[in-house]
């Protein structure tokens, strides 16, 4: 077994601002990876900025990170400041951010480098040191080494070869105040889907085990959030960041499972937002999971058995048409990669996964 987090978590209000010292210890100079506006209106900009200039790190900005970043991106910020004296890479934001900062870290730390730098495990893995403030509750990008970019020669999205974990991870739930609804629901669902993946996963350990069961009781309180039962408290918003980390603590050592590699195609080709295009597959999932384990874990996040989970998901997202030559192109694309027709902790034929991707 191997368990392997080698990134320092703060979880705590205003974290920024008291860990100022801990993000100067990594850099001089410092580029802000963000998307266009959202960080500036939930205010971890601003604390960003104000943690920098009270610890006299300079900083540039580069907020063009789009939903489901592109390579494009990536190294239209390796062109833009790969001759700016940047020591020091800041994700601020949702996955999008925080994905697309790793990439950019590498990028930045080996000049000359192009997409194919990206997809070739031989090259040279070292980045420059990345912090995470995530604003969103969903993608655990915070602790993982993963980066997922949008392939557009490819149609779809493909994580980059080289695992970057931040250094740093500044977690803070004030961040969630004034988010949308539809956003919560949609990243919180990423963060379920992480939770049932990494643990109905072929390479799931007892390890993967312990952060995912903490991870869906912290989910399981949040539940009336999603379903507008209840307005969330500052304690909930701290709680939806929370099983988001403890999600991406477990996708960390195992990976993602089917309703991920699924959703893929669909988020390209339909634009639907990447938690909705996970959860629409996740209750087939479950289904095709041995019973046992299943209950189990539709228990920890607080379920009574499948058909409540089902409808719970059909709740959030029902109404949300794919087409069948959409779950067509996604199937035959998933049935053809053998890593990930084995990726479950179960066995899964064609038979399986055509239950999976057609509901
Ligand atoms: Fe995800």
């Amino acid at each position: 077994m191997h368990f392997y987090m080698p990134v320092r978590v703060f979880d705590e209000r205003d974290c920024v601002l008291r860990h100022a010292k801990d993000i100067a210890r990594l850099g001089k100079k410092a580029l802000i990876v963000t998307g266009k506006s959202s960080s500036r209106k939930n205010g971890s900009l601003d604390d960003v900025m104000a943690a920098l200039e009270a610890e006299h790190v300079e900083h540039l900005l580069f907020s063009e990170v789009e939903e489901n970043p592109s390579t494009e991106t990536v190294l239209r910020a390796r062109d833009l400041f790969s001759d700016s004296g940047i020591d020091l890479v800041i994700g601020v934001g949702g996955g999008s951010a925080l994905d697309a900062a790793k990439a950019v870290a590498l990028v930045l730390k080996h000049p000359g480098a192009d997409l194919s730098y990206l997809y070739d495990a031989t090259k040279d893995a070292s980045a420059l040191p990345v912090v995470c403030v995530p604003t969103t509750c969903g993608t655990g990008s915070e602790v993982t080494g993963v980066s997922v970019l949008t392939r557009h020669d490819k149609r779809t999205k493909i994580s980059m070869v080289h695992k970057i974990f931040p250094v740093l991870a500044l977690v803070d739930g004030k961040y969630l105040k004034n988010a949308p609804a539809e956003l919560i629901v949609n990243t919180s669902v990423d963060a379920l889907a992480h939770l049932y993946e990494s643990v109905l996963n072929a390479k799931a350990d007892d390890y993967t085990r312990m952060t995912a069961s903490a991870g869906l009781r912290c989910w399981a309180k949040t539940k009336e959030i999603l379903t507008k039962e209840r307005t969330a408290s500052q304690e909930d918003l701290d709680l939806l960041m929370r099983s988001s980390l403890l999600a991406g603590m477990s996708i960390a050592q195992s990976g993602t499972s089917l309703p991920h590699a699924l959703s893929y195609a669909l988020t390209y080709d339909l634009a639907l937002p990447h938690g909705k295009a996970v959860g629409i597959f996740l209750p087939a999932f479950l289904k095709a999971a041995p019973e046992a384990e299943r209950d189990e874990l539709l228990q920890l996040a607080g379920f009574s058995g499948l058909a409540e989970f089902a409808a719970f998901i059909g709740g959030l997202f029902g109404g949300t048409e794919v087409p069948e030559e959409e779950r067509r192109r996604t199937f035959e694309m998933v049935a053809g990669n053998a890593a990930k027709m084995k990726s479950a902790s179960f066995p899964v034929d064609e038979k399986v996964l055509e239950t999976i991707a057609f509901g």
